[in-house]
């Protein structure tokens, strides 16, 4: 009889997001740079995690938290040295954590010298303004002049980071070379920024006006627009071969589309996951949620992310009282899910910075790291941090190792169970309470709602949000306080 072909490692992978700026200060300037990460890998593996993501750690001048590159076979000062990075990867490797580099593609910083070097590699009107009516990301339009030049160039987010021409093949070959450097110093894939930027209307014809509103929320002005223009071109699939070429089949691509789900399938084609964006926008709510898993689940071979270093973190979104809710949906689902650092001890927003602040005001994502609460800066640098340390509700993460009940040990042991669920996800009709088998033998049941809601008949409790009341081995409750649920058997 044929066996079946082995899964590959990231099929129901748990990826933890290093946001590096923020992570671990090892040399007391203020920032986190890498061997500050090297430094902290042993709580990613205890955490149970498989693979880590390193958000841009290359030269950049910051315009856009370091998707603003401005060299991409290099590592910015700030951060470190190459050395360091191919210390970092071997410290992951060590632990048995694979490593994912993120790769900007769609743009560059507009201090990249192929900008001066290379300007027919950007995209510039042919005329003296804005050739079209696109609106960037971020706010503006998608078109600033160079004053270099006199010349306009096109910018899908922030006017620092001019984009590619992706029609061009010394583009294309630039970058496919970009991946084939960092995947010969050993990283095991890479999340793909942006690429649903990446391709355009050949023509650059304006976007007609929006009919509705956006299908997933944008940030700036440009949800005034439908962007079929100015993303997304049918042609999507000749750019993304270049990328899988250089990365090779083993690497693990991972697409960054913000499209919705059901729009992903010329993605999947060359990538092996994209992140479903539903989810971590749905409202905290049981229709709502389960909606959102079932678009994802419907285009096929997604990501789960619940928050990143884009929006607002989970206590800020879903409610603080919902963070253990939050954390066993995530950690439940099939399919490769992604942690953001600091989702793990219950990390919440913390408070802008007065200019310069990500001028999307993504900084007050972006605090650091909180590890031990009796150290200055709780343990993230003995300098000046860049953005305050903000204290945790139920403590740093060395507090939480401290403590059964912790969010921290939820996380770990949500990550440890998952192994053991079946394949497949069926959901389960329940009032108020979502609730899905997964496999033959386990059951999640969440309560989203403010109020007590009841939970569909289980068996033995496996791990339930809050273990006090819930403990492992006691039987599955009928009724589930507001952010309360439970992995229970069947
Ligand atoms: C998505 C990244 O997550 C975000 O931080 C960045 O601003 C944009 N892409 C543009 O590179």
């Amino acid at each position: 009889m044929p066996t079946a072909p082995e899964a590959p490692w990231w099929r129901d992978a748990v990826v933890y997001q290093v946001y590096p700026r923020s992570f671990q200060d090892s040399g007391g300037d203020g920032e986190g740079d890498l061997p500050g990460v090297a430094a902290r890998l042993d709580h990613v593996a205890r955490l149970g995690a498989d693979a880590i993501w390193l958000s841009p750690f290359y030269p950049s001048p910051m315009a856009d938290g370091g998707y603003d590159v401005a060299g991409y076979t290099d590592v910015d000062p700030r951060f470190g040295t190459l050395a360091d990075a191919d210390a970092l990867i071997a410290a992951a490797h060590d632990r048995g954590l694979r490593v994912l580099f993120d790769v900007v593609p769609c743009h560059t910083s507009i201090e990249h010298p192929w900008f001066r070097q290379h300007p027919e590699r950007y995209v510039w009107s042919d005329r003296d303004g804005p050739q079209n009516n696109w609106l960037a990301s971020f706010g503006g339009r998608s078109w600033s002049c160079d004053e270099g030049s006199g010349r306009w160039y096109l910018h899908s987010f922030y006017p620092e980071q001019p984009d590619l021409n992706w029609r061009r093949d010394d583009v294309r070959a630039a970058m496919a070379d970009v991946l084939r450097f960092w995947i010969a110093r050993g990283v095991d894939g890479f999340r793909l920024d942006a690429i649903d930027r990446l391709m355009k209307d050949p023509e650059l014809r304006d976007d007609p006006p929006a009919s509705g509103p956006p299908a997933l929320p944008e940030h700036g002005g440009c949800a005034s627009l439908d962007m079929r223009h100015s993303r997304n071109a049918p042609d999507i699939g000749d750019a993304l071969a270049v990328l899988r070429e250089g990365a090779g089949d083993d690497a693990l691509l991972v697409g960054e589309v913000y499209l919705p789900a059901a729009q992903l399938a010329p993605y999947l084609e060359h990538v092996d996951v994209a992140f479903a964006f539903e989810l971590l926008h749905a409202p905290w709510e049981a229709t709502a949620v389960r909606e959102a898993i079932e678009s994802g689940s419907d285009a096929g071979r997604v990501a789960w992310v619940l928050s990143n270093h884009d929006f607002p973190r989970l206590p800020d979104r879903v409610g603080a009282g919902n963070v253990r809710a939050a954390a066993l949906l995530a950690l439940t689902l099939p399919g490769p899910v992604f942690v953001y650092q600091g989702d793990e001890i219950g990390m919440a927003d913390g408070p802008g910075r007065e200019p310069p602040d990500d001028r999307a005001g993504r900084d007050r994502h972006r605090h650091p790291m909180r590890w031990d609460d009796d150290a200055p800066h709780g343990g993230f640098t003995s300098g000046e941090p860049w953005l305050p340390a903000i204290e945790v509700h139920g403590g740093g993460a060395a507090a939480q190792e401290r403590d059964a009940d912790s969010v921290l040990a939820l996380y770990r042991d949500l990550v440890a169970l998952r192994r053991e669920l079946g394949e497949g996800l069926e959901f389960v009709d329940a009032t108020g309470v979502l609730a899905y088998r997964r496999g033959p033998g386990h059951v999640v049941a969440i309560n989203l709602g403010d109020e007590p809601a009841t939970a569909p008949a289980a068996g033995a409790i496996v791990r339930a949000t809050h273990a006090r009341r819930l403990p492992a081995g006691a039987p599955a409750p009928r009724e589930l306080a507001s952010g309360e649920g439970f992995l229970a058997l069947v």
